[in-house]
């Protein structure tokens, strides 16, 4: 199985929100990875065919623009921000899909089912769909794009807004489902997909500017990420200066975490990277004038 991307552009007001993008997925977990505006929901409806722009997507050899239909029919999406009729319940919205998506009852009952046993919602089946917390929303949003079994899923920021027991819920999902379809998911939080993404695509005003595995993508700042401990006048001086992951105030020091391409300080040590220090080495200028507190 493989999703092409040829070509793709989109403008708005000449300004382009998507640029150029060429791109191949196999089955998979593949995560989108960039800033605020960097393009990814624009991206990510092109692909599910609800916004029109230059270029050609296909899966397999059905293309998306001329069996529309049929390419839909493999295609499971969670919009970052997805509507819903607030009087309904969890179970006549997730009916009411069912419906849309052109399935048969007796598969939708028994579907609807097992999924909502996988993400524990079976409690909030007869719950007016206005009454869910926000992560309750984001799992019935996650069973809507699964109800088709879908080979190409398409998720939007899933997991924001989830508590750390439904993130873990949601990445063994994906894990128990990547062998099977193609994923692609967007993100601004780096550990989630740390351990399950295959392949991580960074975005950057509209392009692709990497596309790899992780390890790959981590040795564009081997040997750029230093940690350091100073007094806290002079720590926070270089922090002034430098790009901080994160730091951390101790009794009259500040514990840091600096992306330089140089040695920041006689006294700071290198350290392995990570996929935060990747992301604020491509998403931040230097010199930074915030810093990370995690
Ligand atoms: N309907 C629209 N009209 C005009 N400009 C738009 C429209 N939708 C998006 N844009 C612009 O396109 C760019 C990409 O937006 P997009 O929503 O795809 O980014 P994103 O990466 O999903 O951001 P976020 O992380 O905040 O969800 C932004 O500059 C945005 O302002
Ligand atoms: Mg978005």
């Amino acid at each position: 199985m493989e999703l092409v991307l040829e070509n793709i552009n989109k403008k708005y007001n000449d300004c382009y929100a998507v640029k150029n993008v060429n791109v191949s997925l196999k089955t998979g977990v593949h995560a989108l990875l960039g800033a605020n505006g960097s393009g990814k929901t624009t991206l990510m409806k092109m692909i599910c065919g609800i916004l029109k722009g230059e270029g050609e997507v296909h899966f397999d050899d059905i293309d998306l623009k001329n069996e529309y239909d049929n390419y839909a029919s493999h295609l499971g999406y969670m919009p970052q921000h997805f509507g819903y009729y607030p009087h309904y319940t969890v179970k006549e919205f997730l009916e009411y899909m069912c419906i849309i998506k052109n399935l048969s009852p007796q598969y939708s009952q028994k579907r609807i089912e097992t999924l909502v046993k996988q993400l524990n919602l079976e409690d909030k089946m007869n719950t007016k769909m206005k009454k869910l917390s926000g992560g309750m929303l984001k799992r019935v949003g996650i069973i809507q794009a699964l109800l088709n079994e879908p080979d190409i899923l398409i998720l939007d920021e899933p997991t924001a807004g989830l508590d750390p027991k439904e993130r873990i819920i949601f990445r063994n999902l994906i894990a128990s489902l990547s062998s099977t379809a193609i994923i692609l998911l967007s993100t601004h939080i780096v550990s989630d997909i740390e351990t399950i993404a295959d392949d991580i695509l960074i975005m950057k005003e509209g392009e692709i500017i990497m596309h790899d595995n992780y390890d790959e993508l981590l040795k564009v700042v081997e040997g750029k990420v230093w940690e350091l401990e100073l007094p806290t006048q002079e720590g926070l001086a270089i922090m002034a200066q430098k790009r901080v992951v994160k730091s951390h105030n101790r009794h009259q020091s500040i514990h840091m975490r600096i992306v330089s391409d140089q040695k920041p300080h006689i006294l700071a040590q290198l350290v392995n990277p990570d996929l935060d220090d990747l992301y604020l080495y491509y998403f931040e200028e230097e010199p930074n004038d915030e810093t990370f507190d995690h």
